[in-house]
């Protein structure tokens, strides 16, 4: 089950989050996976965060919880190296539309900019 997190939910998130809206995938009671976003406005945001746990990864669930998004124009960055993430929003539908030079620190690494539009 996907649904929105609440307060209760924020210690299973991977992200220092203030304000952020975030979907948790919920299985037999257990957070498996969750997406953190920003509205940035009208029907555009960013994708700021995505995790599964590990012993749960490729059985769709992030790709369901991308699904959960609410429609509009989405955009990330992700490190170049992430192979996984790079696939997992290939996959999504998302396309690849720019580079950041050094976007992240330790390592230092490129962000791959990505949009998806999403009606
Ligand atoms: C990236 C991540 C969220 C993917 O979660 P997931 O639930 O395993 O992804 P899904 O099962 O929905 O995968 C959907 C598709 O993405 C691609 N994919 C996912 N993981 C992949 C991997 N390790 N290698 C290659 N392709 C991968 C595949 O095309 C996959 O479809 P398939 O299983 O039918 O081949 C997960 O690996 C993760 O939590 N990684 C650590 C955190 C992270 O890097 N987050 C991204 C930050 S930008």
């Amino acid at each position: 089950m996907i649904r929105p997190g609440g307060e209760a939910d924020r210690g299973a998130v991977n992200w220092p989050l203030a304000n952020e809206p975030f979907l948790v995938y919920e299985r037999e009671g257990r957070i498996l996976g969750h997406v953190v976003f920003h509205d940035v406005f009208d029907n555009e945001y960013e994708l700021l965060y995505i995790e599964v746990d590990a012993a749960a990864r490729r059985q769709g669930i992030a790709r369901a919880l991308i699904s959960a998004l609410p429609a509009g124009r989405i955009f990330l960055e992700v490190r170049e190296s992430n192979t996984a993430a790079r696939e997992l929003y290939k996959r999504a539908g998302f396309v690849e539309t720019g580079r950041r030079k050094l976007y992240y620190r330790d390592p230092p690494e490129d962000g791959i900019v990505m949009e998806l539009k999403k009606w």
